[in-house]
């Protein structure tokens, strides 16, 4: 199955993101855990979502960009759920070949994200701590899904960004439910 772990501090006002999870709530083997509404005073039941993550053949984070990076809560997640001697260390194989992709909407526009713009770097360089803590965990880094410029973009062109993303997460189930191996997407 597929573990979504989203992040938005404020569900309720998010527009890009919850065109977004509305758009995959119905997939068949989605498991999604929204980090804030199950989370608000930070007390993470680490043995259910590790639990959780052990079930999944991919696990995908989803949050908006804050400051170049996740929202609280989702790091927190990281410090304790992706725990020594479980997720990464000597012997440790519990996320080892699960699929991992990062969904995130940034409010910057592609080409802020560029050595000429007001971000000064492109936006991959920002992607590096979330990538590395997948590959650290032994998960296999699929092409992240980036939304930029999620206050700008109209209705169509946000319906379409969905419409990828869940076409993205269906192509995995069509390859991965039922085969007991595991493709990428
Ligand atoms: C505290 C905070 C920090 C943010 N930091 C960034 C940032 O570093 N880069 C960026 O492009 N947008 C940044 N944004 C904009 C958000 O990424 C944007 O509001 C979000 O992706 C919109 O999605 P939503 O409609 O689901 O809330 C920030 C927003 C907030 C509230």
């Amino acid at each position: 199955m597929i573990y979504l772990v989203y992040a938005h501090p404020y569900p309720s006002q998010s527009r890009a993101n919850r065109i977004l999870l509305d758009a995959l709530r119905d997939l068949p083997g989605l498991e999604i855990c929204s980090l804030y509404d199950r989370y608000p005073d930070f007390d993470i039941d680490i043995a259910a979502e590790q639990a959780a993550l052990g079930r999944a053949g991919l696990v995908v984070w989803m949050h908006p960009v804050y400051w170049y990076s996740t929202p609280g809560l989702l790091k927190h997640w990281f410090d304790k759920v992706l725990s020594y001697g479980w997720a990464y260390g000597d012997g440790a194989a519990a996320l080892q070949g699960k699929d991992c992709l990062w969904v995130a909407s940034t409010g910057g526009a592609a080409e802020t994200y560029s050595v000429a713009g007001i971000h000064e770097r492109p936006f991959v360089d920002f992607a590096r701590p979330i990538e590395e803590t997948a590959r650290f965990c032994r998960m296999n880094w699929l092409e992240p899904c980036v939304l930029h410029g999620a206050h700008d973009i109209d209705d169509a062109a946000l319906a379409g960004h969905a419409s990828h993303l869940r076409a993205r997460l269906q192509s995995w189930l069509d390859l991965n439910v039922g085969t007991g191996t595991t493709a990428t997407i």
